[in-house]
C-alpha cells in the first residue's frame, strides 16, 4: 500500500491529484464517474463510433462486449486518450483527458508490451518512475503475478501467460484508477486466462475501476458486474450482467449471445 505520503506519480501534477495517493478507493474516485458525450470517430468518411453516450462508475467491473469489428478497441483509445474523437467529449470526475488523468489510467494490450529486460527489471522500471522503487515491493509484485521463479529471466522467454502477467503487473505497479484491457487473454490457453481474470478480480477489489474488453462470452460471463454491448460503433446495450444475459433487449445481443455471426 502506498503511504499518504508517497506521491501517487511523479509527474502528476494537481493539488487534485496529490491528494488522492491512497491506494484502493482513494485511487477510484480519483478519476470516476467517466462520462463521455455524443461520442464519434470517422476515418475516411467511415463512422467507426457513433454517437457514443456512456457513464462509467466505479464498484463494478465494466466488460465492453461485440463482435470483431464493433469498435471496442477504438472506443477503449478514445477513451484512454490515444486517439482524439472527431465529435464529442470524454471527462473523468469533470476533468478533461490531460495528462494527468492519462498518467492515472493504465491498459493492457492483447500483446504484452514489455521491456527487452529481466522480469523483475520490468517491474522496477515502474517503480522507480513512481519513485517507490524497492526490492520488497518488487518481490511482491512479482509473486501476485507468479512469476517470482523467473525474476531473473529475460521477459522475452517467458511464456505467452507469463508476459500478459507480467504486463499487467506492470500496469497494476502504477495503482491506475482505471485499467483498460483490451482482450488480453485473446491468445491465452484456458489456464492462462484463469490467471489474468484472477489477478484482474484482485485489482478491482483493490479500488482499481476495471473496463475490460473481450469478446469471448464465457469469460464475460465470468468476469463482468456490468456489460456495455457495442455493435457497429454504438452502444446497443449498458445494463447489469445479470440482465444482459438473462434478457438482452437488443437483437444484436441476442444474435451474439445466441452464437449468430453478426455483421
Ligand atoms: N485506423 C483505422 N482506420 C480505418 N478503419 C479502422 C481503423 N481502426 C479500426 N478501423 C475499423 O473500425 C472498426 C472497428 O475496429 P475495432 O475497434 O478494432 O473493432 P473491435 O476491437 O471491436 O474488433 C473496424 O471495422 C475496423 O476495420
Ligand atoms: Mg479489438
Amino acid at each position: 500500500m502506498l503511504s499518504a505520503s508517497h506521491p501517487l506519480h511523479a509527474t502528476a501534477g494537481t493539488g487534485q491529484a496529490r491528494e488522492r495517493t491512497k491506494a484502493g478507493g482513494g485511487a477510484m474516485e480519483a478519476l470516476l464517474p467517466g462520462e463521455v458525450h455524443d461520442l464519434s470517430l470517422e476515418v475516411q468518411g467511415k463512422r467507426l463510433i457513433d454517437g457514443v453516450n456512456l457513464r462509467i462508475t466505479g464498484g463494478q467491473i465494466t466488460v465492453v462486449m461485440g463482435p470483431n469489428g464493433a469498435g471496442k478497441s477504438l472506443l477503449l483509445r478514445l477513451l484512454h486518450g490515444l486517439i482524439a474523437p472527431t465529435t464529442g467529449d470524454i471527462s473523468w470526475a469533470g476533468r478533461q483527458l490531460t495528462e494527468a488523468v492519462r498518467s492515472r489510467q493504465a491498459m493492457v494490450f492483447q500483446r504484452p508490451v514489455l521491456l527487452r529486460r529481466s522480469v523483475a527489471a520490468n517491474v522496477d522500471f515502474v517503480l522507480k518512475l513512481r519513485g517507490i522503487g524497492s526490492a520488497e515491493r518488487r518481490d511482491g509484485i512479482l509473486e501476485h503475478a507468479r512469476l517470482s521463479e523467473s525474476a531473473n529471466q529475460p521477459a522475452r522467454l517467458l511464456s505467452g501467460g507469463e508476459q500478459q502477467r507480467l504486463a499487467l503487473a506492470r500496469a497494476l505497479a502504477m495503482e491506475p484508477g482505471v485499467l483498460f484491457l483490451d482482450e488480453p487473454t485473446a491468445s491465452l490457453d484456458p489456464a492462462s486466462t484463469l490467471l489474468i481474470e484472477e489477478m484482474v478480480r484482485t485489482a478491482h477489489g483493490r479500488g482499481t475501476k476495471i473496463i475490460f474488453v473481450t469478446h469471448d462470452i464465457g469469460q464475460a460471463r465470468r468476469l463482468a458486474d456490468e456489460v456495455v454491448f457495442l455493435h457497429r460503433g454504438q452502444v446497443q446495450e449498458h445494463t447489469s450482467a445479470e440482465e444482459f444475459f438473462a434478457a438482452p433487449n437488443s437483437d444484436a445481443a441476442r444474435d451474439y449471445l445466441a452464437g449468430r455471426i453478426l455483421l
